[in-house]
């Protein structure tokens, strides 16, 4: 039920500090500040490479994993959609690791590229979030988010509990590959438990993003951009607008801006802009600029210090905590799907049941 919630899309996203916390719950163990992983029967560290295969959010939550595990644990990954997988012949390491990612776990193509990977003989994980779902039964290491049954086609709860696994799985293979001892995993699981404090901090910028609403509703294309890990998130953000409010989004690497669709930029397009301050913050903060220089609107998400950076010159900016980078894509989610949803309710479409879409989809 819906409770005091006007739609299960806005219960679902309000449900992510609790929800998030529930998952790690299951994969850290807070007093001893490691992560726990549930009982593996193969050696992680004997894994040299990873295959993630998801399709839509979930594929987006393998794209910030991929960054997760090159970063953390040095293990290289690829990553396919799944309806492109089978068919480029892939090729597939002996005993290598292939990782599904679905909410459902139904997902036909995803199901498929599993049952492709097991024949030729690589060890299935898979992150579900519907703990009978055929994708959890196939699996040799099932991977459970606990986000609860998700209502709302547009996925937003199973995103951010999957990234929560998905951190605990990369610490975790960092560990086992000797990169993290136990005072640096120690700060991992500290900043882990961390995520749905930031979570609640996000989501008290409900108000303001309702308010910012009428600025994109009009729109009829939006930019979104973002590096690093958060990259993906501006692929989710746009995904997020384009289903719920039928506007026209793209996602894209902030430095791939002058590559092309700069061209797009006028007045009229909003430039959502997901930019943590750090290393990367001055890079993103000329891609920014060009952008600016263009006329172009810009909405900037960033913590404090980027926003008394860079927040000057901006249509409207967006406070997030400051935040440790493996949980940044967890509490930036918060505000791209508040944006979606609040821009749908101000076009009066149908956010739980888009046109079009299904919750599950299980034809090829
Ligand atoms: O159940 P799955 O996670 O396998 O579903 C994958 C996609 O169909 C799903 O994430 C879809 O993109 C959502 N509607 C996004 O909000």
């Amino acid at each position: 039920e819906k409770g005091n919630y006007r739609h299960f899309m806005q219960k679902e996203i309000f449900e992510q500090p609790t929800v998030v916390a529930q998952t790690l719950r299951s994969y850290l163990r807070p007093g001893e500040q490691r992560v726990a992983l549930p009982q593996i029967d193969f050696d992680i560290s004997a894994i040299d490479r990873i295959t993630i295969v998801a399709c839509g959010t979930s594929y987006y939550a393998g794209m910030v994993a991929k960054y997760w595990f090159e970063q953390f644990a040095r293990v290289p990954v690829d990553i396919d959609y799944a309806s492109e997988f089978r068919y480029r012949e892939p090729v597939l390491p002996d005993g290598g690791l292939a990782l599904f990612i679905s909410q459902s776990g139904e997902t036909a193509d995803t199901l498929a590229a599993l049952r492709h990977c097991r024949k030729q003989g690589q060890v299935i994980a898979a992150v579900v979030n519907v703990p009978t779902s055929s994708m959890a039964r196939e699996a040799d290491l099932l991977l459970p988010t606990h986000a609860g049954p998700e209502i709302g086609v547009a996925s937003t709860k199973a995103f951010t509990c999957q990234l929560a696994v998905l951190a605990a799985l990369a610490a975790h293979f960092a560990v086992k590959k000797g990169l993290l001892n136990h005072r640096e995993e120690a700060i991992i699981v500290d900043h882990l438990l961390e995520a749905p404090a930031c979570l609640n901090a996000a989501l008290d910028h409900d108000e303001e993003i309702a308010d910012m609403a009428h600025l994109i509703a009009p729109a009829r294309d939006v930019l979104y951009l973002g590096r690093g890990a958060d990259f993906p998130l501006a692929l989710e953000g746009a995904l997020k607008l384009k289903e719920i409010s039928y506007i026209h989004a793209e996602g894209y690497a902030s430095g791939e801006m002058k590559h092309g669709p700069i061209a797009l930029i006028d007045d009229k397009v909003p430039v959502i802009v997901l930019a943590p301050s750090g290393p990367l913050f001055e890079k993103t903060v000329s891609n920014m600029q060009e952008v600016q220089a263009r006329g172009g609107k810009v909405v900037l998400i960033s913590d404090k210090a980027g926003i008394e950076q860079a927040g000057e010159g901006c249509m409207a900016v967006i406070e997030m905590p400051k935040v440790h980078p493996l949980i940044a894509p967890l509490v930036y989610a918060v505000p791209v799907q508040l944006l979606a949803y609040h821009v749908a309710v101000a076009k009066g479409t149908d956010v739980d049941q888009p046109r079009n879409l299904a919750k599950s989809v299980t034809v090829e």
